[in-house]
């Protein structure tokens, strides 16, 4: 169903590669000489980002997610429109993502012209081996988890920094509106060992929704994201937590040795 680009690693999360011998990382097609310049964070992300265009065909509705990583994938796609005739249509995770879809000409559609999504693609700021994730580092969590609850799956745009054992290094992000937001605060700091802070301090940062975020610092002790996602999520004033679990079906990390692409073992793109 998903085209691979040639030289793209496919290692599955039972460890089998489906197009390569086990092991092997693939020479990137995609590091070329446009991103000599480039530091290496950024050239792994415009690599991984440009890879997961490969799980996007003519016809589909796709899931734009947020972030530096895929706003490579954002823009290859935008470049595939004009350059190769591809044919799809996308719904935004943020206005930011919103606005650059709408510079590059991809035709953008509401909840109420369609039903699913043929897959999201999106960025994390930390993942684990069973793919569950932080996100939320630009602040468009919400919308991120509307968008991938409708998608019928979702790729993941990383670098290596972001694989960890363990999740929770990574400040967790929580939507909160804004009225009652201290009481919200006090309920959050009963769950988390660290700090918790307002995002933006004495200026706080306000997310397309209209509402604050508070950064949740567990430090890498979440080992049961499935369960603290739920028990965040219960307190009145949380909007959404930007821990998604089972819901991503394949991780793509980009480096300078080469592209990985991890396929959920059962995930939907089996
Ligand atoms: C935005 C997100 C981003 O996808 C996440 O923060 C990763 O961003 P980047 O690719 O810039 O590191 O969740 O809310």
């Amino acid at each position: 169903m998903y085209g691979v680009h040639e030289g793209l690693s496919i290692i599955r999360h039972d460890g089998k590669l489906m197009n390569h011998e086990i092991g092997q990382m693939i020479c990137c097609p995609y590091l070329t000489a446009s991103m000599s310049g480039m530091d290496s964070v950024e050239q792994a992300k415009k690599a991984a980002g440009i890879a997961a265009c490969d799980f996007v065909s003519d016809g589909m509705d796709v899931g734009l997610g947020t972030g530096s990583t895929v706003r490579y994938t954002v823009i290859e796609l935008g470049r595939r429109m004009s350059e190769e005739g591809l044919k799809i249509r996308g719904v935004p995770t943020s206005i930011e993502t919103e606005e650059l879809a709408t510079k590059l000409g991809i035709p953008l559609i509401s909840f109420d012209e369609v039903n699913r999504l043929s897959v999201t693609i999106d960025g994390a700021d930390e993942f684990d081996s069973n793919f569950h994730l932080i996100k939320g580092g630009g602040g468009a969590l919400t919308r991120e988890k509307i968008v991938a609850q409708i998608s019928n799956a979702m790729v993941v745009v990383t670098d290596p920094r972001k694989d960890v054992g363990v999740l929770g290094e990574f400040p967790l992000p929580v939507e909160v509106v804004q009225f009652g937001w201290e009481v919200t605060v006090r309920h959050l700091q009963e769950i988390c060992p660290g700090e918790v802070s307002m995002r933006g301090g004495d200026d706080p940062f306000v997310t397309d929704n209209g509402n604050f975020i508070i950064d949740c610092h567990f430090g890498p002790s979440i080992i049961e994201p499935v369960k603290l996602e739920s028990k965040i999520q219960s307190i009145a004033g949380v909007v959404e937590v930007g821990l998604f679990t089972h819901i991503a079906d394949a991780v793509i990390i980009g480096s300078l040795e080469g592209i990985e692409v991890r396929i959920k073992t059962d995930g939907r793109l089996e």
